[in-house]
C-alpha cells in the first residue's frame, strides 16, 4: 500500500511539477514572436549533431553575443541579445536536455 502511494505520489510530481527548461526558458521566451522550436531549428541547421548543438546553445546562454547568435539581424535589431542567463550549471544543462528533446525528433522529420 505505501509502494502505491508513493508510485502515485512520484508520478503526479513528475507531471506537474515545471521542470528547468518550462521555468527558466519557456517563461520568458513566451513573449517573443520567433518561437523557441524555431531557434531550435536555426541550431540544428547551422550545428547539425546533437554534440554541437548542445555545447553552442550552453555557450549562448552563457556569453550571448550578436557576432554567434543564429536570429535573424532585423530580429536582434527588434529585440536585442538577450542577457546572459545567471542559473547554475547543473539547471542550464537540465534545461538544454530538455529543450534538445522536446524538438529533436520534429528536427529530423524536416
Ligand atoms: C529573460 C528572457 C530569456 C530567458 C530566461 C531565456 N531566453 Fe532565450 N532568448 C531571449 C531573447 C530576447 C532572445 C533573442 C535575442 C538573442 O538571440 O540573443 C533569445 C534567444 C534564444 C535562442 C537563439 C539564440 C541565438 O543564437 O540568437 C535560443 C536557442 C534560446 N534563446 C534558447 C533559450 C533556452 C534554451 C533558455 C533556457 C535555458 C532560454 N533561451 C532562456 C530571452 C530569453
Amino acid at each position: 500500500m505505501v509502494k502505491i502511494i508513493i508510485a502515485v505520489f512520484t508520478l503526479t510530481f513528475f507531471v506537474w511539477s515545471d521542470n528547468a527548461y518550462e521555468r527558466h526558458c519557456v517563461s520568458c521566451h513566451r513573449e517573443l514572436p520567433t518561437s523557441l522550436q524555431r531557434m531550435f531549428m536555426y541550431y540544428l541547421e547551422i550545428y547539425s549533431g546533437e554534440k554541437s548543438v548542445k555545447v553552442a546553445l550552453k555557450r549562448y546562454m552563457r556569453n550571448p553575443f550578436r557576432d554567434v547568435s543564429v536570429m535573424p539581424e532585423l530580429f536582434l535589431d527588434t529585440y536585442g541579445i538577450k542577457q546572459p542567463l545567471k542559473l547554475d550549471e547543473r539547471e542550464l544543462e537540465e534545461a538544454i536536455e530538455i529543450y534538445w528533446e522536446t524538438y529533436q525528433v520534429h528536427g529530423r522529420l524536416k
